[in-house]
């Protein structure tokens, strides 16, 4: 062969015998861990939200029993105001593999301890900004205020979000391994299966 022609590599391999291919079996279904999405055909988002009690959560009950339906692709964290969001939950919301976040307060001037509202509103925009940093759309996160009167309110910022992420994609965060049925799980699966 002159040099620098290129290597016929299948002529390379004639004689030897083929790789053996492993059999190939019914692959069991994956089963994804709870809140950490398996990519898949008919990709879902999986959204979390945290939702104040006085207001948000209220709406959402509020809209249950309105019958008002609103996706089933969130999952609500009630908390007690969202002056509890902490930048680190909205960061590890991510990291756990949601493809979006939002939190649901009170209209401003209504939070129950006056201020929580702002604050998370304030901690939702300096996580917008790290998430930029990363390169992960901040558009993935937001913050909504509501009253707890607002049952058909909740419904459509539930559908909108939805609707938003959905075109969003999936993150592009890399997202936790699923496991087959009967494979051994991580401390972490164990603990968060309750076990
Ligand atoms: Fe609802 Fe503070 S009590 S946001």
């Amino acid at each position: 062969m002159s040099e620098g022609a290129p290597r016929n590599t299948a002529a390379e391999g004639a004689g030897k015998a083929p790789a053996k291919e492993p059999a190939k079996g019914p692959a069991p279904p994956p089963v994804p861990i709870e809140g950490v999405p398996c990519p898949r055909p008919g990709w879902e988002p999986q959204i979390l939200a945290f939702c104040c009690t006085f207001c948000a959560y209220t709406a959402a009950d509020l809209a249950g029993s309105q019958r008002t339906s609103y996706p089933t692709n969130i999952k609500i964290v009630k908390l007690l105001c969202t002056g509890k969001v902490d930048a680190l939950y909205l960061l590890k919301a991510f990291e756990s593999g949601v493809d979006g976040v939002y939190v649901a307060g009170c209209l401003e001037g209504s939070c129950h301890f006056e201020t929580g509202n702002l604050r998370a509103k304030a901690q939702v925009e300096r996580v917008k900004k790290l998430l930029s940093e990363m390169r992960l759309d901040p558009m993935r996160l937001e913050m909504y205020n509501l009253s707890s009167a607002m049952g058909s309110r909740f419904a459509e910022i539930a559908r909108e979000f939805t609707d938003r992420i959905r075109k969003l994609g999936p993150s592009p965060i890399p997202k936790a391994p699923c496991h087959a049925p009967g494979e051994s799980g991580t401390a972490s699966e164990h603990e968060r299966a309750g076990g």
